[in-house]
């Protein structure tokens, strides 16, 4: 059936992602420009009871699926509270978080019967993760990771890729899988505002998989199928524990089956990662309007492929995403 949650082109959103908080305790280059960002001044955030009246309209309109990110969503001092909210909408609840507060909330995570859990962690050297995170806190993203899975959390863990930074260790990473029940999601470098993207940096899919080919024969190597709507194209080495995919934002996008929306943490909603148009919904919300029509309206101005970025050139042009808010505020 037809909803506001229906695009021109028949795609049906019901999976909402929402950012927390503009705020981290890592500092990717990736993901945050160097010199930081003008964050939203903290009476424009969401507060848990407008995040909570927010989502429900969502719900009501066909969501069945919130991701919470930031930022770092566990940085919020509310998360619990958050959590419980949602936690009572027919919904099912995910978070993607750098790993670095799970041991701190995982009583909260589990309580709320939050099951998927996406780290965040691009390299398995220390040195390594110190120098793109600018933070030496890689042992206790790898206690964090096991303390998910002896949990019996499903964990998939997103890794980055640049070429001369972590691309050596796309093999590594695949081996990691053999004796841990894990989904590696190897995800192409894409631009945002203040994150020095450069197509050259980018691993792409073809030397993704080239690399594993080169050590895994095909008789090894087995195609999954992909998840309903899915961003990986996944894998599997036979007799492994976990599995490995491919987020191919820029070289082979996936945005046919996109069913994604995103709520910013001062309360926007942004209808394609790619896209620098912002519906507010938060002001008109808190002057008692009517938030249903907004969304309608922004689903509907949504473009088939990325924003409009058909070819790679496009993406290739900084004039159409320089102004695309920085990852950090978007949540990914
Ligand atoms: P699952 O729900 O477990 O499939 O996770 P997910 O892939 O939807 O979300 P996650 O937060 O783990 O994001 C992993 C990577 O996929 C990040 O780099 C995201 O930016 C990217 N990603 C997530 N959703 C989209 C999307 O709608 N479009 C594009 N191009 N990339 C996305
Ligand atoms: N390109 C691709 N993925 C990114 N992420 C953050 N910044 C980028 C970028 N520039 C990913 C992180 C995080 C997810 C939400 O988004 O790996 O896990
Ligand atoms: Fe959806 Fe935009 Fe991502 Fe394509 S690029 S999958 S349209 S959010």
């Amino acid at each position: 059936s037809n909803t506001i949650l229906t695009d021109d082109f028949g795609r049906k959103h019901n999976y909402l992602r929402i950012s927390l908080l503009e705020k981290c305790n890592l500092r990717c280059a990736y993901c945050m420009p160097a010199d930081g960002i003008a964050l939203s001044p903290k009476a424009s955030l969401m507060t848990a009871d407008e995040i909570f009246a927010i989502a429900r309209t969502f719900v009501e309109n066909g969501v069945d699926k919130i991701r919470l990110t930031g930022g770092e969503p566990l940085l919020r001092k509310d998360f619990p509270e958050i959590i419980s909210k949602l936690a009572s909408l027919d919904v099912l609840l995910s978070i993607t978080t750098n790993g670095i507060l799970i041991d701190r909330h995982i009583d909260v995570l589990k309580q709320f019967k939050i099951k998927k859990v996406n780290l965040s962690l691009d390299t398995l050297v220390s040195s390594k993760f110190h120098s793109i995170t600018l933070r030496n806190q890689f042992e206790k993203v790898i206690d964090n990771l096991h303390l998910l899975l002896n949990n019996d959390f499903q964990v998939k863990i997103n890794v980055v890729l640049m070429k001369g930074f972590n691309e050596n260790e796309i093999v590594d990473f695949v081996k990691l899988t053999q004796f841990l029940p894990v989904s590696i999601r190897f995800i192409e470098f894409m631009p945002f505002a203040g994150n020095e993207w450069d197509r050259s940096k980018m691993v792409s899919q073809k030397e993704i998989l080239a690399q594993i080919e080169n050590v895994f024969s095909s008789a090894e190597m087995e195609k999954l199928q992909d998840e309903k709507n899915f961003t990986a194209r996944t894998y599997t080495i036979k007799g492994f524990q976990g599995d490995f995919g491919i987020i191919s934002s820029i070289t082979n996008p996936f945005c046919d089956g996109c069913n994604r929306i995103r709520l910013t943490a001062n309360g926007k909603i942004k209808n394609c990662l790619f896209s620098n148009a912002e519906t507010d919904l938060l002001t008109p919300f808190r002057n008692g309007e009517s938030i249903a029509n907004l969304i309608s309206e922004s689903i509907k101005t949504k473009k088939k492929v990325r924003a409009g970025m058909v070819t790679i050139e496009e993406i290739d042009d900084p004039k159409l995403h320089f102004d695309n808010r920085s990852m950090i505020a978007i949540g990914g």
